[in-house]
């Protein structure tokens, strides 16, 4: 780690209330590439390291849940050979982290619809997420063919068969019981999204959950994002005043 890194982290323990839940748009990688006139596919392959950074950082830090928007449903719809080349490099991340992460006490979820996923994509992720079932450090959320209005009508859905089940009383259908159904149930929401590459959007990420979430957009490309720059959002974060639609105290 180099001191500005160490001096960062120690500004950021002194610095008040560390987010317990961190989210990240990882974007810029194709520009990132096209910057050094490489095809798009060597930025995604940058990117995974990263990925490795933000998820020790965050440890360090001591940032509780992590989420990463990985891949989106509507990234469904980019060239084959794109979509092939992402999902190389996710079996060749977990192939290669799956020992470091378990060894961090890293638990990693996936949310999104994995049912799009190829087989072998599929079971790399599988293995992954039983091979680090039960890390307490750390709980890294992989978002992988997510759409997040496809996740609340999905919630919406399961509350509607529960009624109609009679499981669950149309008056208990209420926010809680469509949380609970997300696939982020249990967890608390992010208290800062980040997004790299400067663009001012949230692109179908998290939007339930973010409804009070403090965003942080830096103009830095994923691939160049590194353990500094998750410090600086979050010494950002704890310089923000949180008022929920209250009147400061
Ligand atoms: C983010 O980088 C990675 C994914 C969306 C999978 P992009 O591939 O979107 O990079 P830009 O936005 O084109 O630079
Ligand atoms: C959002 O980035 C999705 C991920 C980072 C995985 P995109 O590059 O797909 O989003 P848009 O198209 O700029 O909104
Ligand atoms: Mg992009």
């Amino acid at each position: 780690m180099t001191t500005d890194a160490g001096e960062l982290l120690e500004r950021v323990r002194a610095g008040g209330p560390v987010p317990r839940h961190v989210a990240i748009i990882m974007d810029g990688n194709g520009r990132w590439a096209r910057e050094r006139h490489l095809p798009r596919p060597l930025g995604h392959r940058a990117g995974m390291q990263a990925v490795r950074e933000t998820v020790e950082a965050s440890i360090a830090a001591g940032v509780g849940v992590l989420t990463l928007f990985a891949f989106s449903e509507e990234n469904w719809n980019r060239p084959r050979t794109e979509i092939g080349a992402l999902m190389g490099l996710l079996e060749e991340y977990i192939g290669r982290e799956t020992e470091e992460l378990r060894g961090n006490g890293v638990e990693v979820r996936a949310l999104g619809d994995l049912t799009r996923l190829q087989p072998p994509a599929r079971e790399a992720l599988d293995r992954l997420i039983d091979a680090t079932r039960g890390g307490t450090k750390l709980l890294l959320n992989l978002a992988i063919s997510y759409s997040s209005r496809a996740e609340i009508a999905r919630a919406a859905r399961r509350l509607a068969e529960d009624v109609v089940q009679g499981r669950l009383a149309l008056e208990d259908v209420d926010e809680d019981a469509l949380a609970l159904r997300l696939y982020t149930a249990g967890l608390p929401d992010p208290d800062l999204l980040v997004r790299t590459s400067g663009e001012q959007r949230v692109s179908n990420f998290l939007l339930w959950q973010i409804a009070y979430t403090e965003l942080f957009i830096t103009p830095v490309l994923w691939p160049d994002f590194s353990r500094l720059h998750l410090y600086e959002a979050i010494l950002a974060y704890q310089g923000r005043e949180r008022r929920f639609g209250r009147v400061t105290a």
